[in-house]
């Protein structure tokens, strides 16, 4: 599968590593000319290029690994989103270092606003509840594998990330919606930062729901 990226830092690259490893394809971005991400493409091999974002943008499954205070400018401008998956791994980290604090979206989360700024993209937050050490680590562990833990309001596009991340050998676990999961597993949620493993082979832990149904 091919995967844009908007972004070519930590987190791009790790994922990157990943999906390489899995047989994917990535296309990384930056803020900048695709040229200067050379060394990069470089280093991760074949399976990665380098392109503009609004062309990272139009594969059917694509990454947002910015800083947070670039959300905005690196979502401004890009084509229409024609119901891509968007997989939001930000943390909405006012100056993009945790110094200044969060940014408070009262009762919403931040992935809702990033779904605000991309009207039409599928969007799952996933990978907040992973340092990218430990993320970049082996998924497999003897009879354990390391979780992700993917929150969405549409099934099928958290099926689809779900999937993605299996592939990378992880055990994806459903973690209900964008506003109530997106803030469990976010920066300064109660979640964020813990490595979880699951037993496998397991019953896939997916879709479990950490909602109560309405009514
Ligand atoms: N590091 C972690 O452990 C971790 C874990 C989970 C989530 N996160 C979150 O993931 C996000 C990315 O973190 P990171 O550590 O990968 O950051 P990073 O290493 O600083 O990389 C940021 C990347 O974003 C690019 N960028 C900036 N503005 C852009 C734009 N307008 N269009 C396209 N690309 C743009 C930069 O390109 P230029 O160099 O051209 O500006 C750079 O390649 C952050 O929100 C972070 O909080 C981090």
């Amino acid at each position: 599968m091919e995967i844009g990226i908007i972004g070519a830092g930590t987190v791009a690259q790790a994922f990157s590593k990943k999906a390489i490893g899995a047989g994917h394809q990535v296309v990384l971005s930056n803020s900048g000319a695709p040229e200067k991400l050379a060394g990069v493409i470089g280093r991760l091999g074949s399976g990665a290029s380098a392109a503009p974002a609004a062309i990272a943008a139009e594969k059917p499954i694509v990454l947002l690994a910015v800083p947070w205070p670039k959300v905005e400018a690196a979502l401004h401008g890009l084509p229409a989103w024609r119901g891509q998956v968007l997989i939001d791994a930000t943390n909405a980290l006012r100056d993009g270092t945790p110094t200044q604090g969060l940014v408070d979206f009262h009762d919403g989360s931040s992935s809702e606003h990033v779904a605000a700024l991309a009207p039409g993209a599928r969007v799952v937050k996933a990978m907040n509840t992973l340092f990218m050490g430990n993320f970049a680590a082996e998924a497999r562990d003897g009879r354990f594998r390391r979780a992700v833990l993917v929150s969405g309001d549409d099934h099928d596009a958290k099926s689809t990330v779900a999937d993605l991340f299996e592939s990378f050998g992880f055990a994806p676990i459903d973690l209900g919606s964008l506003k109530v999961g997106g803030r469990i597993q976010a920066v300064g949620g109660p979640i964020a930062g813990h490595d979880f493993f699951l037993p496998w082979p397991a019953p896939r832990a997916f879709p479990l729901s950490v909602e109560r149904p309405e009514g």
